[in-house]
């Protein structure tokens, strides 16, 4: 931490037109992240009937790495072809530090939690509870039986973890009597921009939903110099808006087409984000940045959506090593995730300052160049190299 402030310090005094330092380096888990994630993203956006979409792919392949240490065979190679493993004990080393790391991060913006519910009368497996708990995950034993009671229990956990941006996520129907093992993850996060909207130049502005269909949208509106890279192949631009909590920053992906997001998204899908965020670089002018405010609430159930990549073997039974003497299957994943962006960050105080100062007036600006947002596009928020979110916005 104090090593960041350190940095931002220096940035600050050796150059006119300074960037928030961002170096990070590229990890294989970040990497193995992102493949997993885009598919994932991919899939919920194909199977959602609202496609403004945010999810947390992290949470549900934390989990997924977590029970497959209870797994053997066909639906362990399911869950490490999906979440690319090559070596497997690294997997859950790698999962596991980067849970510990999130726990450690401010709750006040950042809460990552995992919990295991198991059937009352099923006792866990020694090794996997170990594993568990390095994973930060807490495992608890519940009645399913009394969903009602159920459901209430659940909900208490995940409302707190959630302070109040969704709540009672888990309803009866959701739940299922006969249910062995049930795995939640919440994730929250609020995030201040370092370089703050003045909520004064919000306005309405036409946003095309499609060729056809014109709506308008609260636009925040912004001109500074920022992280740029267009990537023809792609057909799509982006920039990088980062937030003061460290390491942290939200890309967006704009296509170059009004109706560009499926071809974007299946694109992205197939080779992943990373490579076009570590592509990211100074604009050599300002950008003239108009991006909708959004608020997207997501519930997305990973039981549809994890078969059409693959993992179909949890469901369907077989894992010896998660409880005591009997062979368990999941009955249900599920996600609630949410998003808010708007102009906060104009109470960024000092630390905002020292992020991007003016060009200097002896050089001739170039004029700035225009990034609307003002179609269909995508969304992520990083911290450092690890996709934490990602969505899709529509509508
Ligand atoms: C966590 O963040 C909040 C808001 O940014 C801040 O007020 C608080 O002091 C932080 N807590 C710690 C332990 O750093
Ligand atoms: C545009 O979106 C509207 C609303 O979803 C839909 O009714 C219309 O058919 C769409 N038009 C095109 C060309 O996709």
């Amino acid at each position: 931490m104090e090593w960041l402030i350190l940095s931002l310090l220096v940035t600050m005094a050796s150059s006119v037109d300074s960037f928030l330092d961002h170096e990070y380096s590229r990890t294989a888990l970040g990497d193995n992240i992102d493949k997993a994630s885009v598919k994932l993203l991919r899939e919920a956006y194909l199977s959602s009937e609202n496609t403004n979409v945010v999810t947390s792919p992290l949470g549900v392949l934390l989990l997924l790495s977590l029970y497959s240490s209870g797994t053997q065979g066909k639906t362990r190679d399911e869950i490490t072809q999906l979440l690319h493993v090559t070596d497997y004990k690294e997997m859950l080393d790698s999962y596991s530090g980067l849970s510990k790391e999130y726990a450690s991060i401010n709750s006040s913006y950042l809460s990552l939690a995992n919990k295991i519910y198991v059937a009352s009368g099923c006792g866990l497996n020694d090794e996997f509870f170990r594993t568990a708990t390095t994973y930060n995950t807490e495992v608890a034993s519940i009645n399913f039986h009394n969903v009602d009671n159920a459901a209430h229990i659940i909900n208490q956990w995940a409302n707190e973890k959630l302070k109040g941006l969704i709540k009672d996520p888990v309803s009866k129907s959701s739940l299922d009597k006969d249910a062995l093992v049930a795995l939640f993850n919440v994730i929250y996060f609020k995030g201040h921009w370092h370089v703050p909207f003045q909520a004064s130049l919000t306005e309405d502005k036409d946003f095309h939903v499609n060729r056809t269909l014109t709506v308008k949208k609260r636009m925040m509106h912004l001109k500074k110099s920022l992280f740029f890279n267009a990537d023809d192949e792609l057909g799509a631009k982006m920039i990088e808006l980062p937030y003061q909590e460290p390491g942290f920053r939200m890309v967006v992906i704009l296509p170059n087409e009004v109706d560009g997001l499926p071809e974007v998204l299946e694109k992205v899908a197939q080779k992943g984000l990373l490579d076009n965020v570590f592509a990211l670089s100074p604009a050599r002018r300002k950008v003239n940045l108009y991006l909708p405010k959004f608020d997207i609430k997501s519930s997305l159930d990973f039981t549809q959506i994890l078969p059409k990549l693959g993992v179909k073997g949890i469901f369907s039974g077989g894992a010896h090593g998660i409880v005591k003497e009997r062979s368990v299957a999941i009955s249900k994943i599920f996600q609630e995730a949410a998003v808010n962006v708007d102009e906060e960050g104009a109470k960024a105080g000092a630390f905002t300052g020292a992020v991007i100062v003016p060009l200097s007036t002896r050089y001739k600006s170039p004029p700035p160049m225009d990034f609307i947002v003002d179609h269909p596009f995508l969304f992520t928020i990083l911290h450092q190299d690890v996709i934490v979110f990602l969505g899709t916005f529509t509508h």
